[in-house]
C-alpha cells in the first residue's frame, strides 16, 4: 500500500471508530487502535462469595530510610537540634567564627557534656565576644521548606552563664542571607529555662536556613533548639508533616508496619531499633546513627540520625488516626545479616523477648500495668488495641528459627490472641526462603512475611505465585515489594509506569488469592528527593511538596476498592493471569453493595472485552476508574505530580453484559451496584 493510501485508510478508520464509540454507550472510552476486532470474553460469577478480603489486605510499610522520618514525616526542621550527633555541630554553621571571616572571633560555640545524662548527652555553649555579629546557622534537612505567610513555632532551652546576652534573634534566611521572617527571645534565667517564639515566613522558600544571632556579650548555654510548622497533621504541636500524612490517609491503609525494614535489626545489635528508647519526653530520647547513614557509598548521608521524635507512641497514634492496624516489627536478636549478622547468645535473649512482651503491654495494658501507665501518662489512657507483632525482619537460617521459637512461646503464653508475623528472609525463593518456610510451617506460624524487589517482568510473570499456596498453611504478608526498572544492585533508579503497571498486574494475583494473602505493602514508602538512599519509592517529597508516584496511584486504587469478598472472574474457565497480557480480579463489597472488577492490560494494544455477569443482576449505570499512560517510561514528578492519575467515567451495562474497551498500558477498575 502506498504511503498516501495508508494515511487515508487510517483517517477513515479513526473517524468511523470515533462515531461508533460515541454512539455505543456500553464502551469505556479509550485512546487508540480502534480497529482491533478481537473480543475477549470474560465471565464474572457471583456463585461463590465465601472468601473474605481481609480489612488488612492493603497496608503501609514505614521505615526511616530516605529521610522518611527525620527530615520527612516528622516535621522538625532543625537538624541536630540537641547537638547529639557524633560531630555535635553537624548541621550547624558558624560563619563568623572561622578564621577566614572578617568578623573573626566574634564568638564561638562549643559542645559540653551533661554530667550523668545518658540519653541527652550534650548542649551547646555560645560565647559572644563582641558586637560584630556572631551567627549560628542551622541548615535544616537539605534546607528548610517555608511557605509564605505560614507560621513556625520555635522552642529552645537556654541558661545564662556570664556577661549579658540580652536578646537572641532568630531569622529565616535564604541562600543569599536575605531575611524571610524573624522573631526573638529574651533570655532571663541563669537556670535552664524553655523559651518559645513564633516566626512567620514572608516568602516561600525550599531551602531556607535558620540564623541565630545574639545581642550583648557573654556566655549562654543552648539546647533542644526546635522548629516546627504550626500547621501539622491534626494541628498537633511538634507533630507530623501534614501533606505527607494526608497522602497516607488517602491510601486508606489496612495496617501500618513500623519501624521497618532493616532499621529494626541495626547493622550491629547495639544499633538495633529499641522501642523503649523512643517514648517519653522528646529530649530524653537517645538519638542513634541511622543505619542507612553510610550504607550505600553512592548515596552516603553521614548526617542521617534518628531523633525518635516519631517514636512508638506517635506511631500507635498515627495508626489510630489512619484507622490502620498497628503492625510493629521487633528485633529478634540478630543484627542485619547483610551487615554484621551479630547474634545475641540464646542465654541472653530474654531482654529482647521482654521488649516484645512489654510493647504489647504498652499498647494494650490497662493503665494499672507498668507500661500501660506510661502510655497513659503520654496522653493515651485508651488502649491501642494491638493485634499483630512481627519477630525479626529479613532473617534467615537456623539462628532465626531458634530465636523465633523462644519469642513464639513467650508471646503466645502471655498473649494467646496476639498474631505473630514471622519472616522468610530477604528473597522470594532460594535456599533461605525454602528453609525458613519449611521450619516456620512446622511451628504452625500464623503469618509469614515475604519480600520481593524484582524487575517488572518478574511481577507480570508471578501473578500466579500464590495460586498454588496451601490454603491451610500460614497466611501471607507480602510485606515489602516493588518492581525495580533496573536490578536492585544497579543502585537507585526512577519509578516508572512499567513498574507500576506490572505491580498492578501482580496485585490481581494477590487479590485472587485473598484466601492466603492477608496483608500486603509496597516498600519503601517515601523518599526525600535530595537525601534518598533507595529508589524507587512510593511517595517523593522535597521540603515543600510531595506527590504520589504511579505506583502510589496503583496502591491507592486497590486499597480504596478492596471490597469484602472475593468473586470469580475467568476466561474459558481459567483465572486471567496474563493471557493476551490481560490480568484480572473481582470482588464484591457487601457493605457498599457493589461489584469491583480490576483489569490490567499490559500490552500496547487496546483490548475489546465482553464481560458477562452470572448469578447476580447489576444496576445499569456504573463507573470506570482508569489509570493509564502512553509510555512505559512515564511517571509523575514535582512538575507534573498528577500526570498519571486515575480518571473516572460513567459506563452503562446492557442486560447481563458489558462490552468495553481497555486502553493500552492501563489499569481499569469497573464498579456497579448490585441489584
Ligand atoms: O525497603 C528497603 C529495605 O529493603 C528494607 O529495609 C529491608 O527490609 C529490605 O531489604
Amino acid at each position: 500500500m502506498k504511503k498516501v493510501d495508508l494515511k487515508y485508510t487510517l483517517l477513515i478508520t479513526l473517524v468511523i471508530g470515533l462515531i461508533l464509540s460515541c454512539t455505543n454507550k456500553n464502551k469505556v472510552e479509550s485512546v487508540t487502535n480502534l480497529s482491533s476486532s478481537e473480543v475477549t470474553e470474560l465471565v464474572v460469577d457471583f456463585k461463590n462469595t465465601g472468601i473474605k478480603i481481609q480489612p488488612t489486605m492493603y497496608g503501609v510499610f514505614f521505615e526511616d530510610i530516605n529521610f522518611a522520618a527525620d527530615g520527612g514525616l516528622y516535621a522538625e526542621m532543625i537538624k541536630n537540634r540537641s547537638f547529639e550527633f557524633t560531630n555535635p555541630f553537624m548541621g550547624w554553621l558558624q560563619p563568623n567564627s572561622n578564621k577566614h571571616s572578617l568578623n573573626k572571633n566574634s564568638g564561638i560555640a562549643s559542645a559540653i557534656k551533661y554530667t550523668g545524662n545518658p540519653s541527652n548527652k550534650n548542649y551547646c555553649r555560645v560565647k559572644v565576644n563582641n558586637d560584630k555579629g556572631y551567627e549560628l546557622i542551622n541548615e535544616g534537612f537539605r534546607g528548610m521548606g517555608i511557605h509564605k505567610e505560614a507560621s513556625y513555632n520555635l522552642d529552645l532551652s537556654a541558661k545564662k552563664i556570664s556577661g549579658n546576652i540580652k536578646k537572641i534573634i532568630i531569622q529565616f534566611i535564604d541562600k543569599d542571607g536575605i531575611v524571610l521572617g524573624d522573631t526573638n527571645i529574651v533570655p532571663t534565667s541563669i537556670d535552664w529555662k524553655n523559651y518559645t517564639a513564633q516566626l512567620t515566613a514572608s516568602k516561600t522558600e525550599e531551602k531556607a536556613q535558620l540564623k541565630i544571632t545574639f545581642e550583648g556579650t557573654g556566655e549562654i548555654d543552648l539546647d533542644m533548639i526546635s522548629l516546627f510548622p504550626v500547621d501539622t497533621w491534626k494541628g498537633r504541636k511538634k507533630g507530623l508533616r501534614k501533606d505527607l500524612v494526608q497522602l497516607l490517609d488517602d491510601l486508606n491503609p489496612g495496617f501500618l508496619r513500623f519501624p521497618g525494614g532493616c532499621i529494626v535489626e541495626g547493622r550491629t545489635l547495639e544499633r538495633r531499633y529499641q522501642w523503649k528508647k523512643t517514648i517519653g519526653n522528646i529530649e530524653d530520647r537517645e538519638i542513634l546513627v541511622n543505619r542507612w547513614n553510610t550504607e550505600f557509598a553512592y548515596k552516603s548521608a553521614p548526617d542521617y540520625y534518628q531523633s525518635f521524635g516519631l517514636g512508638f507512641f506517635e506511631y500507635f497514634q498515627l495508626s489510630e488516626d489512619l484507622g490502620a492496624e498497628p503492625l510493629p516489627i521487633l528485633s529478634c536478636g540478630i543484627a542485619c545479616q547483610f551487615n554484621t549478622g551479630e547474634l545475641v547468645p540464646m542465654e541472653e535473649l530474654d531482654p529482647y523477648v521482654q521488649d516484645a512482651l512489654d510493647l504489647i503491654e504498652f499498647a494494650n495494658g490497662s493503665i494499672d500495668t507498668p507500661w500501660g501507665k506510661v502510655r497513659s501518662e503520654m496522653g493515651h489512657p485508651e488502649k491501642f488495641n494491638l493485634k499483630y507483632i512481627g519477630v525479626g525482619n529479613e532473617q534467615w537460617g537456623p539462628a532465626y528459627i531458634e530465636r523465633y521459637k523462644v519469642f513464639q512461646k513467650a508471646i503466645k503464653d502471655k498473649y494467646p490472641t496476639i498474631i505473630i508475623v514471622s519472616g522468610s528472609g530477604p528473597f522470594p525463593d532460594g535456599d533461605y526462603f525454602e528453609y525458613g518456610w519449611e521450619e516456620l510451617k512446622k511451628l504452625n506460624t500464623e503469618i509469614i512475611d515475604e519480600h520481593y524487589y524484582k524487575n517488572p517482568q518478574w511481577f507480570r510473570e508471578n501473578a500466579t505465585r500464590y495460586d498454588s499456596y496451601d490454603r491451610n498453611g500460614p497466611k501471607i504478608f507480602a510485606g515489602e515489594y516493588a518492581a525495580h526498572p533496573k536490578e536492585v544492585e544497579d543502585g537507585p533508579k526512577e519509578n516508572n509506569w512499567e513498574a507500576a503497571l506490572s505491580e498492578a498486574a501482580f496485585m490481581t494475583g494477590l487479590e485472587r488469592n485473598a484466601e492466603v494473602v492477608n496483608l500486603t505493602s509496597y516498600a519503601p514508602l517515601m523518599a526525600h528527593i535530595d537525601a534518598f538512599q533507595w529508589a524507587p519509592d512510593m511517595i517523593w517529597f522535597n521540603n515543600l511538596q510531595s506527590y504520589g508516584t504511579a505506583n502510589y496511584q496503583v496502591q491507592k486504587m486497590y486499597a480504596t476498592n478492596k471490597g469484602t469478598n472475593l468473586i470469580e472472574i475467568s476466561k474459558d474457565g481459567m483465572p486471567i493471569t496474563g493471557q493476551n497480557n490481560l490480568f484480572a480480579s473481582a470482588v464484591k463489597d457487601i457493605e457498599k453493595n457493589e461489584v469491583i472488577i480490576k483489569l490490567v492490560n499490559t500490552s500496547e494494544n487496546l483490548q475489546n472485552i465482553n464481560l458477562q455477569f452470572k448469578n447476580q443482576t447489576l444496576t445499569t449505570k456504573g463507573i470506570a476508574i482508569i489509570l493509564k499512560s502512553k509510555h512505559l517510561e512515564d511517571n509523575n514528578s514535582f512538575e507534573l505530580p498528577n500526570k498519571i492519575s486515575p480518571v473516572e467515567k460513567q459506563i452503562d451495562l446492557n442486560g447481563e453484559n458489558l462490552e468495553t474497551k481497555v486502553a493500552p498500558y492501563s489499569f481499569t477498575i469497573l464498579k456497579f451496584k448490585l441489584k
